[in-house]
């Protein structure tokens, strides 16, 4: 059986943060979904996740069934390193298992070439095979250190390199596959004699060679993939290529993308071809968009639903359905639990909230449509508010289809106004309006003669 073990218990102290390493974002996701992404693109029937001081988060984040956790301790009394972490996996190893071993902190690799990677292994018959790849400066990186006959010797990690060592180009991305049996074999072995004081998992492949194992190295051509992440720097880089990866994709799928350089498109976004994305957009968590959907500016809209043929402008939305045929904005905030049937039309400073509105109905401008249910055709007036709070509870109202709150109306919840009810500009409505009544209250206006003059 393929396991996968991925090392995230590092203190990551190169971050400078008190946010463990992998649960830094690129694109609005943490690190280690990108590498577990990856892993559910190959046979692996099971994970196991190495944590440190983030274990307890780490259980309550990434809790699923094909998913264990062993917990790295730190300090005086333990060893600290790759190759110590993975030796605490040994139980949940059995000799004929084939191990992924993957870093918590190269979130570019692709799931297509971790497949590549344990075909490689398998077909070739290695006992360990190393993802490698090549780039000008290495710096940082573990080097592959091989024979005149370009067979394998071992890796060597930065800070151990001799001067000509170091000018090897072909590095360890710190991700391999390795044999149940030879793994465990190897692990035992393991010591702690370099540089940086740390039993290292890299030492695995040359004990495994020296007793006369098959190791393989299999070359990821784009060297993106391997980017390890140590620093914020690093993190941004490695956004901006995910980025980039991500709205080339997207063109090629027929989105039109105006300043692609300026959008941010999550991973878990889904977009339908004609959708076009203008300059500052970022689509993020789940959110899909159907056909010929514009979205305009600025906009920033977390795991919603946007239908076919709508306009969105400069807005806010999160957690939102929205239909077909929809306008909103420039400036409005939809918020959790809204619904935006077919044809409705949202202005300039609405915000809606845990509200649906059915077909056709309108709020053009400065509203709070917030716990209600709005009919087909309804037109909200400009500065209507739903005063849905009374301090403690949250309350609940229902405009019938065709009804109109005039301008400045409060509507004081829980209210029902009728199909067809009709509700005067500036009212404060405290009483539900029945079909075709006028609802009004308000103040009656007396105009008080040469009131000026006096
Ligand atoms: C490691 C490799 C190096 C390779 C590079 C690729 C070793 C010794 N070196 O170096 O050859 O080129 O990755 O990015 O393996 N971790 C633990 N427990 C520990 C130490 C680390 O879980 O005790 C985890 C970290 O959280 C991290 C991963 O292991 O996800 C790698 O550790 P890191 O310290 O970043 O290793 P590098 O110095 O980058
Ligand atoms: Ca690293």
């Amino acid at each position: 059986m393929i396991k996968t073990i991925i090392l995230a218990a590092g203190e990551g102290t190169r971050m400078k943060s008190n946010r463990s390493k992998v649960f830094h974002k690129l694109l609005g996701q943490e690190m280690l979904q990108y590498i577990i992404d990856a892993t559910e693109e190959t046979d692996s029937k099971e994970t196991i996740i190495i944590g440190g001081e983030n274990f307890d988060k780490l259980t309550e984040r990434y809790s699923d069934d094909d998913i264990s956790f062993v917990k790295q301790n730190f300090g005086e009394d333990f060893p600290y390193g790759t190759g110590y972490a993975v030796s605490l996996c040994e139980e949940h190893i059995e000799d004929e298992d084939t191990v992924l071993i993957l870093t918590g902190d190269t979130p570019l690799i692709r799931g297509n070439t971790l497949k590549k990677l344990l075909d490689f292994h398998k077909k070739e018959h290695f006992s360990a095979t190393v993802l490698t790849a090549t780039i000008e400066d290495p710096t940082g990186y573990g080097r592959i250190v091989k024979d005149d006959q370009n067979m394998f010797l071992k890796i060597v990690e930065e800070k151990d390199c001799t001067k000509e060592e170091k000018k090897i180009k072909e590095f360890n991305t710190g991700m391999l596959v390795v044999n149940g049996k030879a793994l465990k074999s190897a692990l035992g072995d393991l010591e702690v004699n370099n540089e940086q004081n740390e039993m290292y998992l890299t030492d695995i492949f040359e004990i495994l060679r020296r007793e006369g194992h098959g190791i393989g190295c299999f070359m990821v051509k784009d060297v993106n993939e391997a980017y390890g992440i140590n620093s914020k720097n690093q993190l941004d880089f490695a956004e901006r290529i995910m980025q980039e990866r991500i709205n080339n994709y997207w063109m090629t799928e027929g989105v039109i993308l105006e300043q692609p350089e300026t959008i941010v498109i999550g991973p878990k976004v889904r977009l339908s071809q004609d959708v076009l994305l203008t300059n500052g957009t970022r689509l993020l968590g789940k959110t899909f968009i159907d056909e010929n959907t514009k979205v305009i500016g600025n906009t920033i809209i977390w795991d919603s639903n946007i239908g076919k043929n709508s306009r969105i402008t400069q807005s806010h939305l999160n957690e939102a359905t929205v239909g077909n045929f929809v306008t909103i904005g420039p400036f409005a905030h939809l918020r959790p639990e809204t619904v935006l049937e077919d044809r409705v039309h949202i202005g300039n400073f609405v915000e809606v909230k845990n509200a649906t509105m059915k077909k056709g109905s309108k709020a053009g401008h400065h509203a709070y449509i917030g716990d209600c249910e709005i009919g087909e055709r309804v037109n909200i007036g400009c500065g209507v508010i739903f005063a849905n709070y009374d301090g403690k509870n949250k309350h609940f109202s229902k405009i019938g289809n065709d009804a109109f709150i005039g301008s400045n109306t409060t509507i004081v919840s829980p209210i029902t106004v009728e199909d067809e009810g009709y509700i005067a500009a500036g009212s404060t409505i405290t009483e539900d309006v029945p079909s075709h009544a006028l609802g009004i209250a308000r103040g009656r206006q007396r105009n008080i003669e040469d009131w000026t003059k006096r």
